[in-house]
């Protein structure tokens, strides 16, 4: 049976934006480098450019970005197109239209903000671009339950659900393609994955910058609805998941769906919310903003498998790292057969990122002497990123050959959703934190029961561990 025909164009709205420029230029690059990529490209934006502008700023993109590569990028500009107009203006889509032939199937990405997304499903529509074509689109999925519903009936008005690729940047990246192989291609460690073998888990999103000239985006977002309902919820379910069923390209993202429906929604109880000192003095910031910079949140996920197993994950700007990483607190065993005291970090570590991919067991061993008393030691797997697949890479190249299946499904999306819907608008303000330490002490609090409370992200590059 043949698979889906790939597109024959890739059309991109917010070509002059952040976006296009940190993350969407340099994987039209690497796209194109490969071959994955050789059909009209063409950027649209309401910036008064021309296309000349529109390739000097790819240039530009690259030199502060992975770098020009000059074959690809000459083919690049070839490729290149560029229709500017506003989005309101059925004009702008008839030369969008024109631009397009002889193309039959494109694939456009939404590289835009949530509010334009309507009027362009609505241009696309009236001007023919949306028959047969694509269309890929940027989180936030909404801002809520009931909102992240309207936008989907709204892309539903215009595209069927097989031609809908919701981007989850982070269900590109290699560690966590890594993260869901590990769990399905080692059956001694995926079965230890239980109620019966892990104690808790923690996953901690770090990172050292705060909003870089974000505010006024990230002044109507917060913590929460930035990273916590998407990224971290989306690794949640990776390392939650039962096993797939099946070889259907749905068989991975309907145990995901199904894991995150058997998550708690959060109450105020179970979350920790806090500000950097100084977050209400960036541009964009109101005065005044209660919006968490940092957010700590217990989960709780009622299956079989996970029954009374914390899920804990912190995630915030301005701490003291940048690091990503994924911590399953392993039992002891039920008795202490040597009478010493058993160790009690047995752990699985999975470092996501940035730069590096480590994956730790730590496990007990014997120290050397007499006595039987033991240690944690690492075992450690790790390796650079500086050859991984770009995450944007990786997905346009899927949405242009329509493979879904490292997208974000909306049943999995109203899941994430329900779970922190609660928890979205809470009255108390967040706890202040000084900037360059781990949030704010009260986030303690969540964790006063687990052994060890908060663990910092180990160090990805240490050797493997020498036994003896
Ligand atoms: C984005 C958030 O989705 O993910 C940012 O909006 C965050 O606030 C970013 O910094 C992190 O992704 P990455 O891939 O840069 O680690």
């Amino acid at each position: 049976m043949s698979g889906p025909l790939p597109s024959d164009a890739l059309v991109f709205f917010g070509a002059t934006g952040d976006l296009a420029y940190k993350q969407i230029f340099p994987a039209l690059q690497a796209l194109v480098r490969r071959g994955a990529l050789n059909a009209p490209i063409v950027g649209v934006a309401r910036s008064g450019w021309t296309l000349e502008q529109l390739r000097a700023r790819a240039r530009d993109s690259l030199e502060h970005h992975g770098g020009v590569d000059r074959g690809a990028f000459d083919k690049l500009c070839s490729l290149l197109r560029y229709v500017d107009g506003d989005y309101a203006d059925g004009a702008t889509f008839e030369r969008l239209r024109r631009e397009l032939r002889p193309a039959r199937r494109p694939l456009h990405y939404l590289a835009i903000p949530p509010s334009a997304f309507s009027e362009v499903t609505d241009g696309l529509a009236r001007s023919g671009c949306a028959t047969q074509a694509r269309v890929a689109l940027e989180k936030p999925f909404g801002h809520d339950l009931a909102s992240a519903r309207a936008l989907n009936q709204m892309l539903h008005d215009v595209f069927p659900e097989s031609s809908i690729f919701r981007i989850d940047h982070y269900l590109g990246k290699e560690p966590v393609l890594n993260l869901l192989y590990f769990r399905f291609a080692n059956l001694s460690l995926e079965s230890v994955l239980d109620r019966e073998h892990v104690d808790s888990v923690q996953i901690t999103m770090a990172e050292r910058f705060g909003v870089q000239g974000r505010g006024k985006f990230y002044d109507e977002t917060g913590a929460i609805r930035d990273v916590i309902q998407n990224h971290m919820l989306q690794l949640v379910a990776i390392l939650a998941m039962d096993p797939p069923v099946g070889e259907d390209v749905e068989a991975i993202r309907d145990e995901k769906a199904r894991v995150l429906k058997a998550i708690a929604p959060l109450d105020a109880e179970h979350v920790v919310r806090g500000q950097f000192r100084g977050y209400r003095d960036e541009p964009g910031v109101a005065r005044d903003s209660r919006v968490e910079t940092f957010a700590a949140v217990e989960l709780r996920i009622e299956s079989w498998r996970w029954e009374g197993v914390p899920f804990f994950i912190r995630a915030g700007k301005c701490l003291p790292v940048d690091a990503v990483e994924v911590r399953v607190q392993l039992k002891r065993p039920p008795r202490d057969v040597f009478g010493t005291g058993v160790p009690s970090t047995q752990h699985m570590r999975f470092r996501i990122g940035p730069d590096v991919t480590a994956l730790a067991l730590g496990l007990c061993v014997k120290r050397p002497g007499d006595a039987m008393v033991g240690r944690v030691v690492e075992l450690l797997a790790s390796e650079d990123q500086t050859r991984d697949m770009l995450p944007y890479e990786r997905l346009l190249g899927d949405a242009l050959c329509g493979d879904a299946s490292l997208f974000a499904r909306q049943d999995a999306i109203e899941a994430q959703w329900r779970v922190v819907n609660p928890v979205l608008d809470l009255a108390a303000p967040p706890y202040p934190y000084e900037p360059g330490r781990w949030g704010p002490v009260e986030a303690d609090r969540l964790v006063a029961a687990i052994a060890g409370g908060w663990q910092r992200p180990g160090d990805p590059t240490a050797g493997t561990a020498k036994l003896g």
